[in-house]
């Protein structure tokens, strides 16, 4: 079967990277979140105290921020590609409110996405891509061979997302988690640069009564028509 790059897009908290993972498990592909880069370059902002050179001096951000390396490495144990700053693994730390609550606000910004974009793209495509994010069908992969755009019910999302944060041993209320997600959904759709859209390829997927199997099935159907035509 022909390799392929798959586009996942959608709202925030529609089980995105659940889909794509399990994507590139089942046909052997790379899997990239690209979510977690402008997340991990939020937590860097955050700890090194840079939040004021968002705005005062992007170039001066930019330039720190080519200091440091932004890496995946797959982990066998939980067949999770993990997100390192240099080697260190924040893969916990990124999905705190805290830098929930940033990271929209950063991914706004022309020039870290500048950066981000260009880091996407420096993957080897020949072995098969599933990326998951907001502008991949857009604008990383405009010629990607499937794009989809995933969207579920704010209350579904809002109850997934809770109880995955609430696993993961953070503390949060579940309105805390809808206001998260229904602001970063207003931003990302509202932001002048590469804002979330519905490609004009891509297939809608409201999963809010679906389960992650059954989409996975669904999309496994697209995959095979499309990579042995
Ligand atoms: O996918 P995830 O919800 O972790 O993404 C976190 C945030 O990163 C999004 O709300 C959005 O602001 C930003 N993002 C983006 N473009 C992408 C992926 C994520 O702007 N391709």
């Amino acid at each position: 079967m022909r390799k392929l790059t798959i586009a996942i897009d959608g709202h925030a908290s529609t089980g995105k990277s659940s889909i794509a993972r399990g994507l590139a498990l089942k046909y052997g592909y790379i899997y990239i979140n690209s979510g977690s880069m402008y997340r991990a370059v939020t937590l860097f902002a955050l700890e090194n105290n840079l939040l004021e050179l968002l705005d005062q001096n992007i170039d001066l951000f930019i330039e720190k921020l080519k200091n440091i390396s932004i890496n995946f490495k797959f982990n066998k144990n939980n067949l999770i590609s993990e997100i390192f700053i240099n080697d260190r693994n924040i893969e916990k730390e990124i999905g705190s409110l805290k830098v929930s609550n940033l990271v929209s606000r950063v991914a706004a910004i022309p020039k870290i996405r500048r950066e981000m974009v260009k880091l996407q793209r420096n993957i080897d495509r020949n072995k098969g891509v599933v990326m998951d994010g907001r502008d991949i069908g857009s604008v990383v992969f405009p010629d990607a061979d499937i794009k989809l755009f995933l969207t579920a019910s704010d209350a579904v999302r809002a109850n997934r997302r809770h109880k995955e944060m609430i696993k993961n041993g953070i503390t949060v209320s579940l309105d805390d988690v809808l206001n998260n997600i229904q602001n970063r959904d207003e931003l990302d759709s509202s932001r002048s640069d590469s804002p979330l859209i519905i490609d004009k390829d891509a297939k809608v997927i409201d999963n809010s009564n679906m389960s992650i199997e059954e989409q996975i099935d669904e999309i496994s159907r697209l995959i095979e028509e499309k990579a042995t035509n």
